[in-house]
């Protein structure tokens, strides 16, 4: 049995039947401060709010009758394999929950068939992960302010088998969590972005006193869409761009070349006042085509969220905090039993709506306002 099954038997209380639960209960369970850190939005958490609100605003409009004698959930996306539209979100710095961190994490989605994102901040090595984790693994990119860095953790992303490369540009700077910041929230020395150690640093800049920390600092080192062509010119892996909430962007980054996009406002945590992502799926897909790849994240908490997604543009969605607290309750196992509830949710939402395939869950299942 291998390090991370072993210390996961942790048991799963019966009162967990729900993603939901799985937040309360790890709530009472963690240190207050990284409870509040992880559930924060930023500033006063509008944007927070309306990736619930507007979830629980679409309604569904089902049919009767339907044929299920072929019925599936499975679907390919970018040459990975998926056995359900549903992936892990990168989430970083999985060992404040969890002492096996993201190996968990990859174990219990291993476990469901479950294809996962590891970030650029896991606290565990892309290579450990990597043996543990889904056939279907893909790398999260966070730009370095070196291309000589960022370079070497895309040659490291590609020699442990990850499959596509998701690069995240909704975060260049962080976002003012004042909920964490309140709590006093301080990341222990011994979670680490691991995967960092060792990578060539960018000559310190130097700022003039009147100078901004913020705009002439960090967002100097923004990427820029040099930066995103340089990227496609060196891997042959699909680049999936993380971040997308405008039509204009997602129109330019498929004309750069990029794979797909991501359509989130990374679960409230960057600019308060973002629209919710599902809120402008419907146009960013109408700007893409059909045939775009187009995932979506930010406030999946139902079966039902899923088939709203899928519903309205996406082919696929990601799953952030609920990662963390199913890891917090019950480590690898918890992370399945969390996978294993999401997925038989879609199930359920799919045969109450009269969806067989995943071809079938189109606008037609929502009920127009
Ligand atoms: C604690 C935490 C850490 C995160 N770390 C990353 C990260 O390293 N890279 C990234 O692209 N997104 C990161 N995200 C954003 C998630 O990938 C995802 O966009 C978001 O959590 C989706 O919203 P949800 O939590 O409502 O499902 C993080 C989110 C949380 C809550």
């Amino acid at each position: 049995m291998s390090k991370t099954t072993e210390r996961a038997t942790l048991s799963i209380p019966r009162d967990i039947v729900s993603l939901g639960d799985y937040e309360r209960v790890a709530l009472t369970r963690l240190d207050h401060a990284c409870s509040e850190h992880i559930a924060a939005g930023v500033a006063d958490e509008h944007t927070l709010a309306r990736n619930v609100e507007d979830f629980e605003r679409i309604r569904i409009q089902p049919r009767l009758l339907r044929n299920f004698s072929n019925a599936d959930t499975g679907c390919t996306l970018l040459g990975s394999p998926l056995r359900y539209p549903i992936m892990l979100a990168p989430v970083a710095y999985q060992k404040l929950v969890h002492p096996d961190g993201e190996l968990a994490t990859a174990a219990g989605a291993a476990a469901v068939d479950c294809g996962m994102v590891v970030s650029t901040l896991a606290s565990e090595s892309l290579e450990d992960i990597a043996q543990q984790g889904p056939d279907t693994r893909w790398f999260q990119l966070y730009f370095q302010p070196d291309r000589s860095a960022t370079l070497a953790l895309l040659r490291r992303a590609e020699r442990a088998g990850y499959k596509a490369l998701v690069v995240t540009l909704d975060a260049p700077v962080s976002g003012l969590r004042n909920r964490g910041q309140r709590a006093g929230f301080e990341m222990p020395d011994d979670v680490r972005a691991v995967n960092l150690d060792g990578l060539p640093k960018a000559p310190q800049r130097v700022l003039e006193p009147t100078d901004s920390v913020i705009l002439h600092g960090f967002m100097a080192d923004a990427p820029t869409t040099a930066d995103i062509i340089w990227l496609l010119s060196e891997t042959q892996l699909p680049v999936i761009i993380k971040g997308v909430l405008n039509p204009l962007d997602a129109l330019e980054l498929k004309a750069l070349g990029c794979a797909g996009i991501v359509v989130s406002n990374h679960g409230g945590r960057t600019l308060d006042g973002l629209p919710s992502s599902i809120s402008v799926l419907p146009a960013v897909r109408a700007a893409v085509g059909e045939s775009f790849p187009v995932l979506l994240d930010s406030g999946i908490r139902r079966g039902t969220d899923v088939l709203k997604a899928l519903a309205l543009g996406a082919d696929c969605v990601l799953v952030g905090r609920p990662q963390l607290y199913a890891l917090a309750v019950a480590g690898a196992l918890g992370v399945a039993h969390m996978l294993r509830l999401l997925q038989t949710e879609f199930e359920t939402a799919m045969a109450l709506s009269g969806c067989p395939t995943l071809s079938a869950i189109t606008k037609d299942c929502i009920l127009a306002d």
